[in-house]
């Protein structure tokens, strides 16, 4: 089971990099690069990279939903029993990773819904950025928090 624990853990993390490489390249690189880029190269550039992207996005949401939910339901809930806290941060947590998953699906997606989102690119990926540094810094404060007493070996 450690060595589950281990992998679980360690894939937790690579799908976080990933995710946060991924929205901090696009926000940073990608749309100035794209904005400044003339009309015939802006398509032809978006139609290369949005299959790509989406398809990073969807891997990196699967993972990081596997490995957090095995991480939370099968190692750390039995030893934070009874911490309010510790399972309202990680309630938080795992709320604000939904908005950001959906961000994120809405922005490389297709679906005309969201077009208004994608019309404001910019905008929408310094929300995510935001919000992936307070989910990365409530992942950091759940790690600090002690075990429960019954919980110590
Ligand atoms: C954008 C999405 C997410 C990012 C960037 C992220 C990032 C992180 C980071 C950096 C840590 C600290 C890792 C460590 O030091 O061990 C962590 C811990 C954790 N995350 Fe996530 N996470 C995300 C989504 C989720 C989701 C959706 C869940 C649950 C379904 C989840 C459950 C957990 C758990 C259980 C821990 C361990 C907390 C502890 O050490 O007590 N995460 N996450």
């Amino acid at each position: 089971m450690i060595i589950l624990d281990i992998a679980m853990r360690w894939l937790h993390l690579m799908s976080a990099i990933a995710a946060a490489g991924t929205t901090i390249l696009a926000l940073f690189v990608l749309v100035p690069v794209l904005r400044e880029s003339p009309e015939d190269v802006r398509t032809r550039l978006h139609e290369v990279i949005r299959p790509r992207m989406s398809k990073l996005v969807s891997i990196s949401i699967g993972l990081l939903l596997i490995s957090g939910f095995y991480n939370y339901l099968a190692v750390k809930m039995p030893l934070h029993e009874g911490q309010g806290l510790y399972h309202g941060l990680m309630g938080g947590k795992i709320l604000l990773a939904f908005v950001v998953f959906f961000i994120a699906s809405a922005l490389t997606g297709k679906a005309k819904a969201f077009e208004s989102l994608r019309a404001q690119r910019a905008k929408w990926l310094t929300i995510s950025v935001l919000l992936v540094m307070a989910i990365v810094a409530i992942g950091g404060v759940l790690r600090l928090q002690p075990e429960t007493a019954a919980a110590m070996p």
